[in-house]
């Protein structure tokens, strides 16, 4: 009962095999309580209810991008949960140049702008939020997804890559501010390949995730483990861990290569 007397909200859960939706469960199971919220459009395709039913717990719907929605969702979370928040998950994500298949070298501006306010500038716009309307306890935690693109370049990644360093660099720099204003603590989760919607929509993903999983001496860190990661970042263990981004990827970040890997170049002479 890592969560036990934790209110939170959980931003992403689409389906099954979203990393949210896992989140949702373990919460649950940590004894926390909790609002879920998707955007509006999501919520159309009604997984999410089966979530709520399960975690029994109300979804109030939002688009990350709208100040307005996000006023409205902080606002009634607290009137549902009786008080003010202890976490918060951003598993939110999205490029129309990815979805389109625009090439790094011919991207589309608008569809990067509103990917970058999608994927990133959310991030900052529900801290902003958050500290405005002085919804969080102290000693509260705030979690962040993303991807080693920020760092390394994966070419078929694509703008997800700058979006992705862009959400680091908000995590640092408001980590800093919530850290001073309020003692929350900021942190972004750099996850392995995830066979989920928003992960299989990646040109080649596939190839992708098999070369990830055969570089890490762990192996890919599937959804479930990942959501035990966010838990131990909400719980009261990591009350001085902030402003970091932590790479939840089974060793992948750190490997220079792996002999299974060597194994496919590798020619022996006799
Ligand atoms: N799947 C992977 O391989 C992988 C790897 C590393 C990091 N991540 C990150 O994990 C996070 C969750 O993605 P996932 O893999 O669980 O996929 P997912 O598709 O299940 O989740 C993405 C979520 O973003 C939500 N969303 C999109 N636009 C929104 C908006 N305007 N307002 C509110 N919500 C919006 C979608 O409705 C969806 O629930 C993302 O940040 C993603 O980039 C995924």
């Amino acid at each position: 009962m890592l969560l036990k007397g934790k209110k939170g909200i959980i931003f992403g859960a689409l389906d099954q095999k979203s990393i949210a939706w896992k989140v949702a469960e373990e919460s649950k199971k940590q004894g926390a309580k909790f609002v879920l919220t998707n955007a509006p459009i999501a919520m159309r395709m009604g997984e999410i209810n089966d979530l709520a039913e399960k975690c029994n717990c109300e979804i109030i719907p939002a688009d990350a991008t709208s100040m307005d929605d996000l006023e409205n969702l902080f606002i009634k979370s607290q009137e549902i949960l009786g008080g003010k928040i202890d976490f918060i998950l951003h598993s939110i994500g999205m490029s129309i140049n990815v979805r389109k298949g625009n090439h790094y070298t011919d991207l589309n501006y608008d569809f990067m702008v509103k990917g970058m306010d999608v994927s990133a500038m959310s991030f900052h716009k529900v801290m902003q939020t958050a500290i405005k309307l002085d919804v969080m306890n102290e000693w509260g935690s705030i979690v962040a997804l993303s991807y080693i693109a920020a760092q390394r370049t994966f070419p078929d990644y694509n703008d997800m890559a700058d979006n992705k360093a862009y959400l680091e660099s908000i995590g640092r720099s408001f980590g800093y501010h919530f850290g001073k204003h309020k003692k929350v603590r900021v942190n972004t989760i750099s996850q392995s390949p995830t066979m989920t919607t928003a992960g299989s929509g990646v040109k080649g993903f596939d190839g992708f995730y098999k070369y990830a999983d055969m570089m890490s001496p762990l192996g890919n860190a599937p959804a479930e483990d990942c959501a035990n990661y966010v838990i131990s970042l909400f719980s009261d263990l990591t009350r001085m861990v902030t402003m970091q981004n932590l790479f939840h990827d089974g060793g992948f970040s750190f490997t220079g290569v792996s002999q299974d890997i060597m194994d496919n170049f590798i020619t022996i002479d006799k």
